[in-house]
């Protein structure tokens, strides 16, 4: 039985009891952060903190962070992952309970704050060298997905049309331009140029995103950050996706055409390298 955090207490998942009135589940009224602990060490804490503070402040829930990275460290601890190879740290905060009203409930209404540990598994090394394929999906969400709101409808609509369509990843657009998959970004390569949706309201500015921009420009790669539109997209020499739970993975078929030669190119291929290397460094 895996131990799990709720508000200020740990306790085994099936004693975690949430009320009926929570927010969250009455009007998913609540964000989340998902972050990754290598051989136990949390990557990148300080950014996924900051990305749930402007959650926070944008969605006006009053809530003291500070605590938030030992409760990661202690969740790790708490279910022995401290020696897998990536673990994966899940936290939810809602607006709390409270009989249903659109607008907030009185101010002091306490948040409810819930969290998860578990293991993430790595595609073997041989299936990651094959590529995996994506499709395209129009993409219904909302103008403030920089915002890791717990609304994920449209996010779970295109994954399962992606899952249905036997492929990995969902690509996402509006006005013809490619904007980010369901749950990661995405990268494509034009003449050993990296380029990627620059960090604006349309996009969820991932973790990973900057880890691997800096992994690039580390590499002596020029990264450009601009909307690419779907059909220039489909000239790419290299498609990829990042993320948490994605790491690099890299597109080789789009719609059910060959990306570039059809092949994992070179740049997906160093970039996974260098983010392996990085994080258990
Ligand atoms: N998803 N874009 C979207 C829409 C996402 O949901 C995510 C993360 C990302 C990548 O962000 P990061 O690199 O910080 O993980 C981009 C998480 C993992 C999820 O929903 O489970």
């Amino acid at each position: 039985m895996s131990t799990v955090y709720l508000n200020g207490e740990y306790v085994p998942k099936d004693r975690a009891m949430i009320s009926v009135d929570d927010r969250g589940f009455l009007l998913s009224d609540g964000i989340y952060e998902v972050t990754p602990a290598y051989r136990g060490r949390l990557f990148r804490m300080e950014q996924h903190m900051s990305r749930l503070r402007h959650g926070l402040d944008a969605l006006r829930i009053d809530f003291d962070a500070a605590g938030l990275p030992e409760m990661h460290a202690d969740l790790i601890a708490a279910n022995d992952l401290a020696a897998e190879e990536v673990a994966i740290v899940y936290l939810q905060i809602t607006r709390g309970v409270a009989p249903r009203t659109h607008h907030f409930p009185p101010e002091g209404n306490p948040p409810t704050v819930y969290a998860f540990a578990q293991p993430y598994l790595r595609p073997d090394p041989a299936r990651w060298e094959l590529g995996y394929e994506a499709i395209t999906v129009p993409d219904d969400r909302w103008a403030r997905v920089d915002i890791k709101s717990i609304g994920l409808l449209p996010n779970v609509l295109a994954q399962q049309a992606a899952v249905d369509a036997g492929v990995a990843d969902a690509l996402l657009v509006k006005d013809g331009i490619a904007l980010e998959g369901s749950h990661n970004n995405v990268f494509a390569v034009f003449g050993g140029v990296v380029t990627t949706h620059p960090a604006t309201h349309q996009i969820l500015h991932g973790v990973t995103r900057a880890y691997v921009m800096e992994l690039a420009r580390e590499q002596g790669l020029a990264v450009e950050e601009r909307p690419v539109a779907l059909e220039e997209m489909r000239d790419a020499d290299e498609i990829f996706f990042t993320g948490t739970t994605t790491e690099v993975r890299p597109t080789v078929r789009l719609d059910g055409e060959p990306v570039g030669d059809g092949k994992v190119g070179p740049v997906a291929k160093s970039l996974c390298e260098a983010f392996k290397a990085g994080t258990h460094g």
